[in-house]
């Protein structure tokens, strides 16, 4: 009877031990590694949120582009809460711009180059307006020195906008 206790007693801590490994392992698996000083991740499925706006940048860079946003966001947006609550994220997707095959006054985007990812969180980001940045290259997050660029470029130019540029397309 003892023994039979005692074995229940490791089996179950062993069913304890496999399940957590299990979860560590899941959650491994799912998110991004953070991006240096901000520790922003990509976040998950961020394919499929809602469009903000397009975007293009001429060369060198030669880029299309489109910021979305999450469900916080595009309230903030579409209901003009400024500013942004804490939970909004931004995304901005970029890819090569190149011409369509099918129809030459058309575009198509070509290899993807970057994700950047903005996220309101007041407290912990209060050094930087509230937003945490995070640039992705292949779903790797570049170095320290690229993110020490971001905030300081949007603070110049749209402080006054809660640093975020795109406006809600039309
Ligand atoms: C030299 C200026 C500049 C720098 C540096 C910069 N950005 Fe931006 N960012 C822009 C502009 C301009 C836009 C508007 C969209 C566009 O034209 O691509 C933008 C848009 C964004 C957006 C969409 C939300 C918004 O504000 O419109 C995100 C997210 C973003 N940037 C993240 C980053 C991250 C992360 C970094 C640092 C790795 C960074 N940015 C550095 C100029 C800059």
């Amino acid at each position: 009877m003892k023994r039979r206790l005692i074995a229940a007693g490791v089996f179950g801590s062993a069913a304890l031990t496999l399940g957590l490994i299990g979860v560590v392992e899941v959650r491994g698996d799912s998110r991004s590694p953070s991006a240096p000083i901000y520790g922003v991740q990509l976040p998950e499925g961020y394919r499929d949120w809602p469009l903000v706006a397009p975007a293009q940048e001429a060369a060198p860079l030669d880029e299309l582009r489109v910021i979305v946003g999450n469900p916080i966001a595009m309230r903030a947006y579409r209901d003009n809460i400024h500013p942004f609550p804490d939970g909004s994220v931004l995304v901005k997707r970029a890819w090569k711009h190149e011409q369509s095959p099918d129809f030459e006054p058309a575009s198509i985007p070509g290899a993807a180059t970057t994700v950047q990812v903005m996220v309101k969180d007041s407290k912990r980001y209060a050094s930087t307006g509230g937003w945490g940045y995070g640039r992705f290259i292949d779903g790797r997050p570049v170095d320290e020195a690229q993110h020490r660029t971001c905030h300081a470029c949007h603070a110049a130019r749209v402080s006054d906008r809660d640093y975020v540029f795109t406006r809600y397309a039309p």
